[in-house]
């Protein structure tokens, strides 16, 4: 279990209300995601993954923000198990990012996973254009379509429109879970399974921080809701954006977790950030930002609070997890522990689920809605007039 160090003033009427309310909610599928596992589904990825490693050096993972962040942030943590390189690609719109991808395939074996709810976001969709006509060329139209597995919309959309006219192995994001918290289902579980991440682990681990918030554990336990670590960490984020405090820096000290810091700033950024209200997501990994952003966490301007990612480490980064608490907490700034019980899949899982849990209870918090990201499509509408 992710633990806290801290106990902030919790109003549990108010908690327990917006939890029911966030499992009312129509984009509230992934709250019971990893207590209610697909079995199907989940074997139909697992032996697709085994399928992809059967006939690939590579695997070109498609996919931007919500499809695709988690799963690079937990294969880059737990490293890549398998033989199957996993290339990114669609991940922004740099042609010499794409022109790079494409050397690192080069000539090997390669199959695509190609990840979009909307299928129609331009950043994956260019990138697709481009492998999918490689692999026609290498491989014939026939063999492509066999080595393209998408993972979209189950009803519309241009991928999806494409993938079941030319026959590709299709995985479906639920409509009831939006790309930032997908991660669980078969958005981030496919290329989880492909780089040999023990999927089943994962799960758990969400699923054991999941049942404090199922409906028989509110029935029962609503009274004490202000234990749970989740609790605390989305009241102690309201109570300090309140008190003025408009920065979170999430700090690691490990530099294999800066993709999950990536995540996290999606996360919070695209579900809190709206109606001029949020904090601002940052991130640093220590012990190497302390030599550069330490000098400002340790003495500059007053508006941010730290949350430490907290993994078991070594004896020597552990030092200097101690030393950065005391020395933070000295120079003025809230020191908010999270402390993971591992290193591996069970840890992730729990953390993911944390993050996720209290991501969408502070911003209700805040009184927004977690869920929408209308300046995200902001962007996309002017993109498009200018293309
Ligand atoms: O969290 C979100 O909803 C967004 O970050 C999306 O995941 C991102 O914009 C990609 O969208 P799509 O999966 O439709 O290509």
């Amino acid at each position: 279990m992710v633990e806290v160090n801290f106990s902030p003033e919790v109003d549990i009427k108010r908690t327990v209300e917006i939890i029911r309310n966030l499992r009312n909610d129509p984009m509230g599928g992934w709250i019971d995601l990893p207590r209610a596992v697909n079995m199907e589904e989940l074997n139909r990825i697992k032996a697709s993954a085994e399928e992809i490693a059967e006939k690939s050096e590579v695997m070109v993972c498609i996919g931007i923000g919500g499809s695709y962040l988690g799963h690079r942030a937990i294969i880059e943590a737990l490293g890549n198990k398998s033989d199957v390189e996993i290339v990114y690609a669609g991940n922004c719109l740099s042609e010499r990012e794409l022109n790079k991808a494409l050397r690192q395939v080069g000539d090997r074996d390669f199959t695509v996973n190609v990840i979009s709810k909307s299928g129609t976001t331009l950043e994956p969709a260019r990138a697709f254009a481009v492998f999918k006509q490689k692999l026609i060329e290498k491989y014939g139209a026939d063999e492509a379509a066999q080595r393209i597995y998408a993972t979209t919309d189950a009803k519309t959309g241009t991928l999806h429109d494409e993938a079941v006219s030319a026959g590709y192995t299709r995985f479906v994001v639920p409509d009831d879970i939006g790309g930032r918290y997908s991660v669980l289902s078969a958005v981030g579980l496919l290329p989880l399974c492909v780089a040999g991440v023990d999927v089943d682990t994962l799960l758990a681990g969400a699923a054991e921080m999941a049942a404090a918030f199922s409906d028989e554990n509110l029935a029962v336990n609503a009274g004490v809701m202000n234990e749970n670590p989740v609790v605390k960490y989305a009241w102690m984020r309201y109570l300090l954006g309140q008190k003025g405090y408009d920065t979170e820096v999430f700090a690691s000290f490990e530099p294999s977790t800066t993709y999950f810091n990536e995540w996290l700033k999606q996360l919070f950024g695209e579900s809190e950030g709206k109606n001029k209200q949020g904090v601002w997501p940052a991130s640093v990994v220590y012990s190497t930002d302390l030599h550069s952003l330490g000098q400002f966490m340790q003495d500059g301007r007053r508006n941010l609070w730290e949350t430490i990612i907290d993994f078991p480490t070594d004896e020597m980064n552990e030092k200097v997890v101690k030393a950065v608490k005391v020395a933070h907490a000295a120079g003025g700034i809230p020191v908010l522990n999270v402390k993971v019980s591992s290193f591996d899949e069970k840890g992730f899982g729990e953390l993911i689920y944390f993050f996720e849990m209290a991501c969408a209870m502070s911003a209700k918090l805040f009184g927004v809605n977690p869920f929408d990201q209308p300046g995200v499509e902001a962007y996309k509408a002017q993109l498009k007039k200018l293309l």
